[in-house]
């Protein structure tokens, strides 16, 4: 069959779904290990191709997410491996990453503590970026064999520790990232049907109000950010606010706004030991 023929009716179908008919392009040039750019350039596709090419589809038809099917996303420039496990990662916390780094840089940082780290990726990201000790928290054994092979696979060395937020953490850290689960619990259901289905539950409660964990973070700062210390939170749309509330012992140091103007970290150092 014709390339551009199987090409334009899966694309068809997709769009008669609703569905981002790039889509179908990503799944082809997967399993072909092609360039997007350079499928144009293919005349023929065989059966064999076909058949792989017709299950991936018929899987995004069923709208799981592109991530999900193929089981591997990029973030920061470098490959995850994703799965039913983990939060896939998602473009606006790579603001998280870059102000990370920042904040490392010139407070000349050593050690680095990202909790709920899901997939791993941005205590991965950062690692990649600078020489300093990461150690990276989930609650989810599951999700954690996903961070330690995406470790392995971008050739980072990071500590990860199994523990319900700090209870199995023993050390004090310079900076503390989190982009933990922030949806209020009633806030679940009326989510997009691809992040409600096919994220982890675990990944996105946040408890009644969303800023159960915010609250664990911020009582848990004395006792695990050394003097200087910073800890920086990716945050919920709308949530700011209430976020300074929490951290109001703390000096707000930066707060950043995403791809679409909403506030979406907010870093503080501590005023005082609290
Ligand atoms: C929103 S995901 C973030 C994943 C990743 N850091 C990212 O930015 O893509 C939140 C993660 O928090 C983990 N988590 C939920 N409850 C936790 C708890 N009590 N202690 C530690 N981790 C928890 C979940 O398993 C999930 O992997």
């Amino acid at each position: 069959m014709k390339m551009f023929e199987f090409r334009s009716m899966l694309k068809e179908k997709a769009k008669s779904l609703d569905i981002d008919s790039v889509d179908i392009d990503y799944l082809i040039a997967d399993v072909l290990n092609v360039s997007r750019t350079d499928l144009v350039l293919i005349d023929e596709i065989d059966e064999k191709n076909k058949r792989k090419i017709l299950k991936l589809a018929k899987k995004r038809f069923r709208h799981i997410p592109i991530d999900k099917i193929l089981k591997h996303t990029y973030f920061y420039g470098y490959e995850y491996t994703v799965n039913e496990n983990v939060l896939t990662p998602r473009q606006d916390s790579e603001i998280l990453v870059d102000t990370a780094l920042d904040l490392i840089k010139e407070n000349s940082y050593n050690t680095l503590l990202d909790m709920c780290t899901g997939s791993g990726c941005l205590a991965v990201s950062i690692k990649k970026n600078v020489d300093i000790l990461v150690d990276a928290v989930d609650i989810s054994k599951r999700a954690l064999k996903v961070a330690k092979k995406n470790a392995k696979q971008n050739v980072v060395d990071i500590r990860f520790i199994h523990s319900n937020m700090f209870s199995n953490v023993d050390k004090s850290y310079d900076l503390i990232i989190s982009n933990p689960p922030y949806i209020a619990t009633d806030e679940i259901a009326s989510l997009d049907k691809e992040v409600r289905s096919y994220d982890p539950r675990l990944a996105l409660d946040g408890g009644a109000d969303g800023l159960k964990f915010y609250r664990k973070i911020y009582e848990n700062l004395s006792s695990h950010l050394n003097d200087n210390g910073m800890v920086i939170l990716e945050i919920g749309e709308g949530q700011s606010e209430d976020i300074k509330k929490i951290f109001s012992n703390c000096s707000l140091v930066s707060e950043i706004k995403d791809y679409n103007g909403i506030i979406r970290c907010l870093a503080f150092k501590l005023k005082e030991r609290l």
